[in-house]
């Protein structure tokens, strides 16, 4: 097992429902560290950016709409393997197929406002950390 970081939302759904310390139970029972955490609101282009990958998906503008609707928290989670553990704590993508005792299954209220984004690859997990922060921001 390699120390591994990966990066993490707590989308607007789950901000609205005051769950940030209950999200962030879930990960530390499981092993995650919070080594960095903003909250934020993200602008249009931001979101924009953030998710150019889906771009031509049908939910993409939704998916933007909903991800500027309120504020978010952005995180660096650490961990042994955190890029899959993390992916494991959260659940599937559509709260109906996630396992119990998962985020997802827990929080989740729709496909779209699922509560939590997590990076589902080190490589991207590098990319997408470093849109949010900066090295010095991150005390692990
Ligand atoms: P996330 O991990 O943030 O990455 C893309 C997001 O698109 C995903 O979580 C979902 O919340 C959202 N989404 C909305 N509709 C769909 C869909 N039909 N299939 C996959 N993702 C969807």
């Amino acid at each position: 097992m390699t120390k591994e970081r990966t990066f993490s939302i707590i989308k607007p759904d789950a901000t609205r429902r005051n769950l940030t310390g209950k999200i962030n139970a879930k990960f530390e029972e499981k092993g995650l560290r919070v080594v960095a955490q903003k909250r934020l609101h993200m602008t249009q282009e931001m979101a924009e950016r953030f998710y150019a990958v889906h771009k031509e998906r049908p939910f993409y503008k939704d998916l933007v709409k909903f991800m500027t609707s309120g504020p978010v928290v952005v995180q660096v989670l650490e961990g042994n393997d955190a890029v899959a553990l993390n992916r494991k704590v959260m659940g599937a993508t559509n709260p109906a197929n996630a396992e119990p005792g998962t985020i997802r299954k827990e929080f989740a209220e729709s496909i779209e406002a699922n509560s939590v984004h997590g990076s589902d690859s080190p490589e991207n997990a590098k990319n997408e950390i470093a849109f949010f922060f900066s090295e010095t921001e991150i005390v692990g």
